[in-house]
């Protein structure tokens, strides 16, 4: 299979759901990072995107939808879910709702909820109007890999294995969406993202975060979202973080320097690595998230033996930063001052 990669004009983006309806799958862009859409409903076309990822078959998939009312017939929308709705989408929030009987198993993995999103990015919006389907999309890297956030990083993994790419150029906010199970009797976030638990909080009270945001799950242990269980987000690099003061985990680093490691620091801290081969997570947690994936990716390509980075502050998108650097680095964090 010839993997077209398309400008994302009109024409493209309905040869693009001509493929969807008829079973077919394609990357597309999202404010998020890029998804590999199938028809939703269609239990065959959902078993080529699991194929095309290597992704296993007890990792759920979400459902996109450009319109509120699309998700009526998809799932029960709770009166809390109506107002988080309100007020995040479009935009990078997936809600987890009770399920209505058409959707699929293939989607949700046999769980009696289903992962609902509306995304911001034009081109999904589009994509997903001229479908008049739910677009069934996870992440268009190849399981385990770092997410897509450009074109080309959809084509590095995906060529020859999908019929086309929707082109739309980098994806500005850089990490997956916020997971919010709304099926419990507390909101709680199974994977933080750009929507912060602040900002839910602000909006309908209660919000909780899964304590497995920063920890790992045994194998076989209970996971409340099966993809808390598996392998993520890790470049071929070993990835190890260091936690404390600048001046000491620079120290720290410096002196744990082998060849072949790269550096990621903030980009007020680069100073203080002077003469090390270091690349900027930027000046905030919002920069670090639209660059992380991105990173993570050139470090591999350069023939990174090992990535040390810094840590970030666990508030707002410094928590979804956190979560991908930590389970990048399966979780283990050193401590400078120590
Ligand atoms: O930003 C995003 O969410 C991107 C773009 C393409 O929209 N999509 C994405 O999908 O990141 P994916 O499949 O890579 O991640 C979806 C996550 C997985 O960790 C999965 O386990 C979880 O959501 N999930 C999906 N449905 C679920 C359900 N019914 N219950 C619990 N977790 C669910
Ligand atoms: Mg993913």
């Amino acid at each position: 299979m010839h993997t077209e990669l398309l400008k994302s004009d009109d024409a493209s983006i309905l040869r693009a759901a001509e493929c969807i309806k008829s079973g077919g799958v394609v990357a597309f862009p999202t404010e998020t990072v890029y998804g590999l859409g199938a028809n939703g409903l269609n239990p065959a076309a959902v078993h080529a995107v699991f194929a095309a990822k290597e992704r296993p078959a007890d990792n759920p998939l979400i459902l996109h939808i450009s319109r509120l009312e699309e998700a009526e017939p998809l799932c029960f929308l709770t009166e809390d879910a109506k107002i988080l709705a309100k007020a995040f989408w479009p935009g990078p929030l997936t809600m987890l709702l009770k399920k209505k009987p058409i959707v699929p198993d293939a989607t949700t993995a046999g769980l009696e909820t289903v992962a609902i999103r509306m995304p911001k990015h034009p081109i999904a919006q589009k994509l997903i109007s001229a479908c008049a389907l739910p677009i069934a999309a996870p992440s268009a890297n190849r399981s385990g890999r770092p997410s897509p956030t450009t074109a080309q990083h959809v084509l590095d993994d995906m060529a020859g294995r999908i019929d086309f790419i929707l082109d739309g150029g980098p994806c500005e906010v850089g990490v997956e969406s916020t997971v919010l199970d709304m099926s419990g009797s507390v909101p709680t976030i199974y994977r933080p993202g750009a929507v912060t638990p602040e900002q839910i909080s602000m909006v309908i009270g209660e919000c909780k975060v899964a304590d497995n945001i920063m920890k790992d799950i045994p194998k076989d242990a209970y996971a409340p979202s099966p993809g808390m269980r598996h392998k993520h987000y890790a470049p071929k690099a070993e990835m190890l973080l260091v936690n404390g003061k600048p001046e000491k985990t620079a120290e720290f680093i410096k002196s744990n320097y082998r060849e072949g490691d790269y550096i990621l620091a903030m980009q007020g801290n680069i100073y203080l690595y002077e003469g090390y081969p270091v690349a900027s997570l930027g000046e905030d947690a919002k920069q670090a998230a639209h660059r992380l994936f991105y990173l993570l990716r050139e470090t591999d390509k350069l023939g990174a033996k090992r990535i040390l980075s810094e840590t970030l502050p666990y508030d707002g998108l410094g928590l979804a930063v956190m979560n991908r650097l930590a389970r990048a680095a399966a979780f283990r964090i050193i401590e400078a001052d120590k």
